[in-house]
């Protein structure tokens, strides 16, 4: 995904240098190897450095480096290149990546510079994106990392392919800038177990006639292995396994099913989920349970969540509790306030502020996550809540008019809040709201849509994706009176 969104982020850090150049002024052409020094990471796979004061974005560069880089592609405002000469580096924060395929695989991005320098890099970042919003000094803080950073992941979803001669599957990231999958058998960020479950599939593909989907033939059946974890209330890892398929037959699934769960005990749960759509979100509308469950279970803060298989849920469990913790201080509710969780998924931010609030309401369009909340709710015996199912730009007028909510909090995906959301926001009198965003572009924009009405009192960002250039803030606005 070197995407739209890290465009945006360039753009964003850079605005002023990009409106200026043109294509004619250009300074370096394609195949050109130009003496670079790298100043920062960008939020993508890359690293910056300045030519004649024209972005050059460098793969797997480092700050501090001096380079040799080829010019791979030209764009108006950037050029990307890559290294052949790796000429002076600082060893103090540049190290050798823990992944053996770090320097091919798409999954991850920033293991060449040590958890401090990640961190102090994140905290650059945020510095430019949040700048149009002049905060006062103090109200972004530091990066929260985290004590352990690896193994952290609690979900996988890998594209699959089968190998022509052997019938075997492939299943891994995709190399980046590129649909070439690697078959990734070793992932050092995700939970230890995954590798040998989906190892396991590997190897009973050629038996079960488990073959790839080809989207280009239409041929095939598998499209993507998915694997998530958690632990239940007694602390045993419970994972569930949903292969993504085209059709929701499958010859034999009961033995494929039992050798499965026979290896790996730790399964609770095989499901297929059918997606016969021709975009590349990865799930369909319908699972269907083959065996165990089509669910899992995961604590966080001794409170217990419904997972399903296909429902949203944060990937990092551990900073999933610190970002409830934040929450929690930012809500500081007193016993008498009526909070509303809009984006709620399965309810984990509602359930988890309820036992402090009169009532809780969310709103959540993914109906299966809506089930979830509600089955959670009663789990942890929350019974002052209220689950709504639907859009929040469709939902949220009449829920501030009917409930009238001191605190709003909104976690939508990554595009951001719906405008009509933010109106919506502006036009009650909502005390406080807490917005917590895994994208930072759309966050600095929605911030500033608020801006005349709220304040920012305080960011606090968080590193749920270690290794990666990804990074959640929690921000506290208050309502200017
Ligand atoms: C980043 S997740 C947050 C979920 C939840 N707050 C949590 O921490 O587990 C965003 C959620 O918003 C839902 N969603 C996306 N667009 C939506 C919309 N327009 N209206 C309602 N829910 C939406 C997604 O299905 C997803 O569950």
């Amino acid at each position: 995904m070197t995407n739209i969104l890290a465009l945006d982020a360039i753009a964003m850090t850079y605005n002023i240098k990009m409106a200026k150049s043109t294509l004619q002024s250009i300074p370096v052409q394609l195949g050109q190897v130009i003496d670079l020094k790298i100043e920062s990471m960008a939020y993508d796979n890359s690293a910056i450095g300045r030519y004649k004061d024209f972005v050059i974005m460098v793969d797997r560069a480092a700050p501090g480096d001096e380079i040799k880089a080829e010019i791979t592609s030209l764009r108006p405002n950037y050029a990307r290149a890559k290294i052949v000469d790796l000429v002076k580096f600082d060893n103090s924060y540049r190290i050798e990546a823990e992944c053996k395929i770090f320097k091919v695989c798409g999954g991850c991005q920033w293991q060449h510079l040590d958890y401090k320098k990640q961190l102090e890099q994140k905290d650059l970042l945020l510095k430019s994106f949040f700048s149009k919003l002049e905060l006062e000094d103090g109200v972004l803080k530091n990066t929260i990392g985290m004590d352990d950073i690896w193994h952290y992941r609690n979900k996988v979803q890998y594209p699959v392919r089968t190998v022509k001669d052997t019938g075997r599957l492939k299943a891994g990231y995709f190399e980046w800038h590129s649909r070439d999958l690697i078959n990734v058998k070793f992932c050092p960020i995700q939970n230890d177990i995954f590798d040998s479950i989906i190892e396991t599939v590997r190897d009973l593909a050629p038996k079960y006639r488990i073959t790839a989907y080809d989207g280009a033939e239409k041929r095939g059946w598998l499209r993507h292995i998915c694997l998530r974890s958690g632990r239940n209330i007694k602390g045993d890892l419970e994972v569930l396994l949903t292969l993504v398929v085209v059709t929701e037959e499958m010859k034999n699934s009961d033995e494929f099913t039992r050798e499965v769960m026979k290896k790996h005990p730790e399964v609770v749960g095989i499901c297929l989920n059918k997606n016969t759509n021709t975009t590349n979100v990865i799930y369909g509308d319908k699972t269907k349970v083959l065996a165990g469950r089509g669910f899992l279970f995961e604590t966080l803060n001794g409170l217990i969540f419904k997972i399903s298989a296909t429902s949203f849920f944060q990937v990092n469990s551990k900073q999933a509790e610190k970002m409830l913790n934040i929450i929690d201080k930012y809500a500081d509710l007193k016993g008498d306030e009526v909070v509303l969780d809009a984006y709620c998924g399965g309810g984990v931010i509602a359930i988890s502020l309820a036992k402090n609030a009169k009532k809780v309401l969310g709103i959540e369009e993914i109906r299966q996550s809506i089930e979830d909340a509600n089955y959670s709710a009663k789990q942890n015996k929350v019974t002052n809540f209220t689950f709504l199912n639907g859009k929040v730009e469709n939902k949220i007028h009449d829920v501030l008019d009917e409930f009238n909510p001191d605190l709003v909090v909104l976690d939508p995906p990554r595009g951001g809040c719906n405008k009509k959301v933010i109106e919506d926001l502006l036009n009650f009198d909502v005390k406080k709201i807490i917005y917590t965003s895994c994208n930072p572009t759309t966050l600095a924009r929605d911030l500033d849509l608020l801006s005349p009405k709220y304040k920012i009192k305080s960011i606090q960002p968080l590193d749920m994706f270690p290794h990666s250039y990804h990074v959640e803030n929690v921000v506290l606005l208050e309502r200017i009176d």
